[in-house]
């Protein structure tokens, strides 16, 4: 009788575990982890669709995969990585992060990005988040040119709020020392291995002249030229700088190899041809435990591809709005219903 009821009650509480399992998958996880099968079923061919577009694009914009890059990158410093820097002013949204100080006249790529959203809509329409679309843009981008390739962690939402004043302050500054900088990564926990790996990023792309022209005739208020730039780096620069010149003059981040993702980055830090200041500190800061990373990184530049997709994955992690949070965008720009 006792082992009667033993097993009665037995079979029960296995039968209710059996239901738990069975329905708990379909139970959508407020906080679930991303997963790099995320479409693998509702749009298998995400990977290739996003890289069909830009590959479309740079026939006519060779630079347009540096700037989708950094497209990322500012999303997910700003509020996570929930598209947040694609919304423009309308509805609810009074300031759009487009227009903060690092962004304004700056982060370009917008639309290629709504060319991307509308070729998915046409495969698997109301499927694939704006800010998926940020991170697999971002991977299509290096590999197109020559970069590592790495599994995009995805199932990211879209966020119904834009913060402006934080695309001010959450994002590093060319002009910031490296403390600065690095107090910035470890805001949204990145490492100081991430912040190098990261940094190679300026391995392809322009930058404006009005972003690093103080190391050119006062720095710091010196009176002088940065110390820490090689002369004849300087004098180059200084050529297609005037002082008080037009700052918008786009420059290459790395100019022995400007539109290919390879470590001559490092290279060039090593030989004193950082562009910007925040480029050079990460060699030129006495005592810092960067330096030894620089170094490793100009010597193998597997261990650089490696740290850097490494990388990319702990960026692509910050703060997602996962399960039912947020919503899929239906336009990048805009919040739905808006
Ligand atoms: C230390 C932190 C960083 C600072 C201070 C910084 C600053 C800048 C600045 C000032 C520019 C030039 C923008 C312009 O002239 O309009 C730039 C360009 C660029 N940045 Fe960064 N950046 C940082 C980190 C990153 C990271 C983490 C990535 C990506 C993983 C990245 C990717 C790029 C790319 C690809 C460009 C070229 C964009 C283009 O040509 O359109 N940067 N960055
Ligand atoms: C995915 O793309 C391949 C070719 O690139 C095509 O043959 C296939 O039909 C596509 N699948 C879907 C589900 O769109
Ligand atoms: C952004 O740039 C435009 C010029 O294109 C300028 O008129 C505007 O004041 C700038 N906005 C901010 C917030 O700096
Ligand atoms: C996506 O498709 C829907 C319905 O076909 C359409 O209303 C919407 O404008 C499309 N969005 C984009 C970005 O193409
Ligand atoms: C952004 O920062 C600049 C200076 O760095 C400041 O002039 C501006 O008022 C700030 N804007 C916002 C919205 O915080
Ligand atoms: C960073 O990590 C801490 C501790 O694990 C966590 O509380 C915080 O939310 C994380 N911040 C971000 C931006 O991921
Ligand atoms: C600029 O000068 C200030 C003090 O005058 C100093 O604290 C700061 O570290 C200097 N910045 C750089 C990048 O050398
Ligand atoms: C500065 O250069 C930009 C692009 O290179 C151009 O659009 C702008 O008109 C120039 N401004 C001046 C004052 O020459
Ligand atoms: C300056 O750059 C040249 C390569 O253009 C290099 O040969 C030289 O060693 C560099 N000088 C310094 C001080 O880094
Ligand atoms: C680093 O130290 C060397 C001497 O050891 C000095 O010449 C150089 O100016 C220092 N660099 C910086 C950026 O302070
Ligand atoms: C380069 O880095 C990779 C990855 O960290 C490592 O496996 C390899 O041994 C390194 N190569 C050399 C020559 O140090
Ligand atoms: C705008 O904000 C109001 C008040 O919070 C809210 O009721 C409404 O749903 C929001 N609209 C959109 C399109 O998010």
């Amino acid at each position: 009788m006792l082992s009667t009821t033993y097993n009665n009650n037995g079979s029960f509480l296995l039968l209710l575990a059996t239901v738990i399992l069975l329905v708990l998958p379909f139970i959508p996880p407020s906080n679930a982890q991303l997963s790099s099968t995320f479409y693998s079923s509702t749009c298998p061919n995400v990977s290739s669709i996003v890289s069909n577009v830009i590959q479309q694009a740079r026939q006519s914009d060779p630079r347009i995969t540096a700037s989708l890059t950094r497209l990322h990158f500012h999303d997910c410093f700003v509020n996570g990585c929930d598209a947040s820097l694609l919304l423009d002013v309308g509805g609810n949204i009074t300031e759009s992060e487009k227009t903060a100080a690092p962004n304004n006249n700056s982060a370009r790529g917008f639309d290629v990005i709504d060319n991307i959203k509308a070729a998915l809509n046409a495969s698997c329409p109301g499927i694939v988040s704006c800010a998926d679309i940020l991170a697999l843009a971002a991977q299509a981008s290096v590999s197109l040119e020559g970069g590592p390739s790495w599994n995009v962690l995805l199932g990211r939402r879209d966020g119904f709020t834009a913060n402006k004043a934080g695309a001010n302050t959450s994002l590093p500054t060319p002009f910031e020392t490296l403390a600065q900088i690095t107090a910035k990564y470890n805001a949204v926990n990145l490492s100081t291995t991430d912040l190098v790996a990261l940094s190679g990023a300026h391995t392809f792309g322009r930058a404006q002249c009005k972003f690093f022209s103080q190391r050119l005739y006062n720095f710091n208020g010196t009176g002088n030229p940065d110390p820490t730039l090689n002369s004849t780096y300087l004098t180059t620069l200084q050529q297609n700088c005037p002082q008080n010149g037009n700052g918008s003059t786009l420059n290459k981040l790395d100019p022995s190899t400007p539109n290919a993702f390879d470590n001559n980055y490092f290279t060039n830090l090593l030989n004193n041809q950082g562009l910007l200041q925040t480029d050079q500190e990460l060699f030129s800061t006495n005592g810092s435990s960067t330096v030894s990373i620089v170094n490793n990184f100009a010597n193998n530049q597997t261990a650089f591809f490696q740290a850097f997709a490494q990388a990319m994955i702990n960026m692509g992690n910050i703060s997602p709005l996962t399960g039912s949070q947020g919503e899929i965008r239906n336009d990048c720009k805009k919040v739905n219903g808006s």
